[in-house]
């Protein structure tokens, strides 16, 4: 089956609904996802989307935070933009009836997380703001938004000038291609590379990996964030105790009921997470468990349902008031390099929310920018595609494909238990040297392009994918010898000045001919 569209999004997540329901009923907008549509990480999503509205409260304040969050590494043009923009988003979103949390006054409820100075964070069923925000971006979907659910993009068809005029999918019933002037890729993060994740299982670095098949550069691949506090059940991430949970004022404590983060930061249980995730990673190390003390958050079963009810679920104890936690793999500040409206490197090829790196987050997301990210850049996507003409472009291939793999893929689970041990936390060169060769050993870079991967199963190109990222964190994680935000190395366990301003970039044509390719930002 061949379909035409004028915009074809890949992925359902809050970026692509937003992006989608925006797109006015003139466009033809054909939307793809490999699940089905209430799916996936924004789901999940716990916390809640930072805005400035609060009275002492200001958009540069916001700004600010992201960027000691980020450690300067962000493009400050674009996270003061979204700083900015973030108060608005907020009223729209009220004012068309989305359901948030509202204080005893009628106001906003305002949470705090970690490395905010403010009280900023908008919230929904008190600790599903996820599952609020996805139930109204789905039912304000508009009809002639085509939804075609279950179908697997495995890749982007570029022409003889390298532009980007659709996708192919596998679906239970075949091939397919979708043709379209403009492909935005929504397909999120790659939180499911890794043993201890908060992600969905959805979440496995797709997006990514295509984008870098087609010829688009990739940034910032290195920078992974850890988030400390996953429910640990057994030696097991079973869910998220979000972060808001330390900003009510929960204590993070050793079996003693000692604090852990007294010494170590500022901002103590509320510094920035790969700080509190690193201090966790210590302990667990050292074989002491960690805990989340909940005693001094008042009213906690009310303002947190759904974390009490995950608790009750795995058989933790709420009166006695400590909740075991590990930290785990929960999200991609690297990603598909875009500009201010979203566009990629490639031309027809646009990312937004978590596959993107927008440059927002630098080197470690600030809680709760993740969900406004993908708000922000939904709408201005679809305010450029809108005032857009319509285009003519060729739409031939241009490759011959191998049509089979001469290797046999490896399991999931070794890949992601390999990713943690070697790529996780705590790096240093020897691992990510080891790492980078066993990866190589199922298929150089260089030949990824080269495999038809629609005679896969679901399965194996989805591992096919996780390899090709994992491929593309391990490198760049490899080449920046120094620590920063989400990326630390024993090995250069400071931040350097001579680091401050570089990206290192990915991109297939510069990997054939030059291993070392960072740029001045
Ligand atoms: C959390 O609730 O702790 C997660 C929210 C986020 O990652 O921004």
């Amino acid at each position: 089956m061949i379909r035409t569209a004028d915009i074809i999004i890949i992925g359902s997540g809050v970026a692509a609904l937003q992006l989608a329901r925006q797109l006015a009923s003139g466009k033809n907008v054909i939307l793809i996802t490999k699940s089905s549509l209430g799916h996936g990480n924004s789901r999940l999503a716990q916390g809640g989307i930072a805005a400035a509205i609060g009275d002492s409260d200001h958009p540069f304040y916001h700004f600010v935070d992201s960027v000691i969050a980020g450690r300067s590494m962000n493009n400050h043009q674009a996270t003061l933009m979204m700083t900015k923009e973030a108060p608005q988003i907020i009223r729209e979103l009220e004012t068309d009836g989305c359901a948030f949390d509202y204080d005893e006054k009628g106001k906003l409820a305002l949470g705090k997380e970690g490395a905010h100075t403010q009280n900023r964070i908008i919230h929904g069923g008190g600790d599903q703001t996820g599952k609020v925000l996805m139930d109204y971006l789905t039912q304000s979907l508009p009809p002639h938004v085509e939804i075609f659910e279950n179908h697997y993009v495995f890749e982007l068809m570029t022409n003889e000038e390298g532009r980007c005029f659709g996708a192919k999918s596998k679906d239970a019933s075949g091939i397919h291609e979708f043709h379209a002037p403009h492909t935005v890729l929504a397909t999120g993060g790659c939180g499911q590379l890794f043993a201890s994740t908060s992600n969905d299982s959805s979440v496995t670095g797709d997006g990514m990996a295509l984008a870098y098949q087609a010829g688009a550069e990739l940034t910032d691949m290195e920078f992974i964030q850890f988030h400390p506090t996953l429910l640990y059940i057994q030696e097991r991430p079973v869910g998220l105790i979000s972060e808001a949970v330390r900003g009510e004022g929960a204590v993070l404590v050793d079996k003693n009921g000692t604090p852990i983060m007294e010494n170590v930061h500022p901002l103590r249980d509320l510094a920035p997470r790969h700080v509190v995730s690193q201090t966790i990673y210590q302990k667990r190390k050292n074989g002491e468990n960690v805990y989340l003390d909940i005693r001094g958050v008042d009213g906690f079963q009310n303002r947190f349902p759904h974390i009490t009810n995950l608790c009750l679920e795995y058989g933790v104890d709420m009166n006695k008031g400590r909740i075991p936690v590990a930290p785990g793999c929960h999200f991609s500040m690297g990603g598909v390099k875009t500009d201010m409206v979203g566009r990629s490197t490639v031309e027809g090829l646009y990312a937004i929310g978590e596959v993107a790196c927008t440059g927002v987050h630098g080197a470690n997301r600030l809680a709760s920018n993740s969900l406004l990210e993908g708000l922000v850049y939904g709408k201005r996507l679809a305010k450029h595609l809108q005032n857009g003409s319509a285009l003519s472009f060729q739409s031939k291939e241009t490759s011959e494909k191998r049509n089979s793999l001469p290797f046999h893929l490896p399991a999931k689970t070794d890949i992601q238990e390999r990713m943690m041990e070697n790529v996780g936390i705590v790096r240093d060169e020897q691992n990510l040297v080891n790492h980078l060769q066993w990866l190589e050993s199922f298929v150089q870079p260089s030949e990824w392009r080269e495999y038809d991967l629609s005679m896969l199963t679901f399965e194996q190109m989805e591992k096919m994918f996780m390899l090709q990222t994992c491929w593309l964190i391990t490198r760049s994680a490899l080449e920046r010898e120094e620590s920063r935000g989400g990326h630390y190395r024993s090995d250069f366990p400071e931040e350097q000045l001579d680091w401050q301003n570089k990206q290192i970039i990915r991109q297939r044509i510069l990997e054939m001919r030059e291993p070392h390719e960072s740029v001045e930002t």
